[in-house]
């Protein structure tokens, strides 16, 4: 690949990236401006032209789901920016919000113009003491300049943006969770339908949408959709339901790389490609043994797969469950994958919210059969114990209310089919961990 000129990350590192008077000398809110003298559907057109997926995980088509709102709606219409960035693995939401909160600002007017919106919500997870802080900082700019509040640049359209910090909990991704959680609940996620573009925040319209998504907005209005979707790969012809996948992507890379990072490229790269030439290949001269493409809950790639192309499609074809968060974690050959599954179904244990049995339960066992095969007590039926498991829970099999279930079984099913020997090789062998209760960590 060519080089990529950034696009996202253009203005990361440079000095007073944080400031809206460099913002603007670097160009910035040119697409605010251009977008408030357009028709709102117009917005919302280019959007949907351009092909940008939610990069929050589903890939959900960003300018469809804002046609879902319900049309001339007399109340109040709710943006929520979800900054919760929970997936293990993930961390460009949090480069967004602390190197250049005012991309993200520009994408959120913009958005909020073509929705209508006159309230929006960032929800921050607690941890990101830093992004509150630049945020709130950037939201005080943008309200002394008059590109916030009432008749933002003299168009008569008025915004008001609040930071709300979360608790700490992976379940407050999850739209409805976070939510709940604005509204000052628990973060329990709701049954869908309705989903929140009839029915969200306080019960109205809502649309929630990641941060990095609305930090792609301003430069589709600005550079049009079509340099957007020259970006990244095309549908694939012979799958209808490949909706393509297009624009510079962030990619996290982690794990055992000589260079972790977040990486901009075109959406597509191979996982090969994206370890070797910018994570500098796997450290200390070993191999990768397992690759993990989206954030934990996508599941493996194994070595014989790390062609797959990072878009969309390509680790659903190798048997993920998705794209994910695009944060990709790399495993070396000297890992016991038996540690990284306890280490991933110990999490999902512990962020599961409770609501639906098969999730709470299953999550729970999924960790004590773990717990038990690494105390050196594990049967060879325990493997297809934890396949029946995780057969039975989530929103594919019709279980569950949410998909954190999905994601809790994902990778359990990805390492038996992939790496099935590696467990019952450790089962047999009466091999046992030191601390088979413990956290794994480096
Ligand atoms: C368990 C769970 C956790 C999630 N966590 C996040 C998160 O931290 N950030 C995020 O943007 N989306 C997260 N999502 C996806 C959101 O529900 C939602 O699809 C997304 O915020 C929509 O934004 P997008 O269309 O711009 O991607 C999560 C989903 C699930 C099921
Ligand atoms: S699937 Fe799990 S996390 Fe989601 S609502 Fe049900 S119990 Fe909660």
């Amino acid at each position: 690949m060519t080089h990529f000129e950034p696009v996202l990350l253009r203005r990361v590192g440079k000095p007073d990236s944080t400031s809206l008077e460099a913002y603007r000398a670097d160009g910035g809110c040119a697409g605010l401006q251009k977008a408030l003298g357009m028709d709102r559907a117009a917005v919302t057109d280019m959007v949907k032209d351009s092909g940008l997926r939610g990069r929050g995980g589903a890939g959900f088509p960003c300018g469809i789901k804002w046609t879902f709102l319900p049309k001339d709606h007399p109340g109040p219409i709710y943006l929520c920016v979800n900054g919760d960035e929970s997936e293990p693995g993930t961390f460009n939401n949090r480069i967004l919000m602390e190197e250049d909160p005012h991309q993200l600002l520009e994408g959120i007017a913009i958005a909020g113009y073509a929705i209508r919106a006159q309230t929006a919500y960032i929800y921050l997870r607690y941890e990101f003491g830093k992004s509150y802080r630049t945020l709130q900082r950037a939201i005080e700019e943008w309200y002394a300049a008059k590109l916030l509040g009432k008749n933002i640049l003299g168009s008569g359209y008025s915004l008001d943006v609040y930071l709300h910090r979360g608790a700490g909990a992976y379940i407050c991704g999850e739209e409805t969770g976070l939510i709940e959680s604005l509204e000052g609940k628990r973060a329990w996620p709701r049954i869908k339908p309705p989903f929140p573009a009839i029915e969200g925040l306080f019960r109205k319209p809502t649309i929630v949408n990641n941060v990095e998504t609305l930090a792609c907005v301003p430069h589709i209005v600005v550079r049009g959709p079509e340099w957007f979707k020259s970006l990244g790969v095309p549908a694939d012809p012979n799958n209808p339901r490949d909706l393509g996948s297009y624009g510079p992507k962030l990619y996290c890379v982690s794990g055992h790389v000589n260079r972790p990072g977040c990486f901009e490229l075109p959406m597509g790269i191979t996982a090969r490609d994206l370890i070797d030439r910018y994570a500098y290949g796997v450290w200390k001269g070993r191999k990768a043994k397992a690759v993990v493409p989206g954030g934990i809950s996508m599941g493996f790639l194994n070595a014989a797969e790390l062609d797959t192309p990072l878009d969309f499609n390509g680790p659903i074809k190798a048997g993920c469950l998705g794209l994910g968060t695009a944060a990709v974690i790399v495993i070396d050959d000297q890992t016991s994958m038996v540690d990284v599954l306890y280490n991933s179904c110990r999490f999902f244990a512990h962020e599961s919210c409770g609501q639906c049995t098969p999730c709470r339960e299953g999550t729970a066992w999924m960790q004590k059969i773990l717990e038990r095969i690494r105390a050196g007590r594990g049967q060879i039926r325990d493997l297809d114990l934890l396949l029946e498991i995780a057969g039975s829970m989530g929103i594919i099999p019709g279980t569950t209310i949410c998909g954190l279930s999905d994601g809790a079984a994902w990778p359990v099913k990805n390492a038996l089919a992939k790496f099935r020997a590696e467990f019952e090789e450790y089962i047999t062998s009466g091999r046992r961990s030191a601390d088979p209760l413990g956290k794994i960590g480096h």
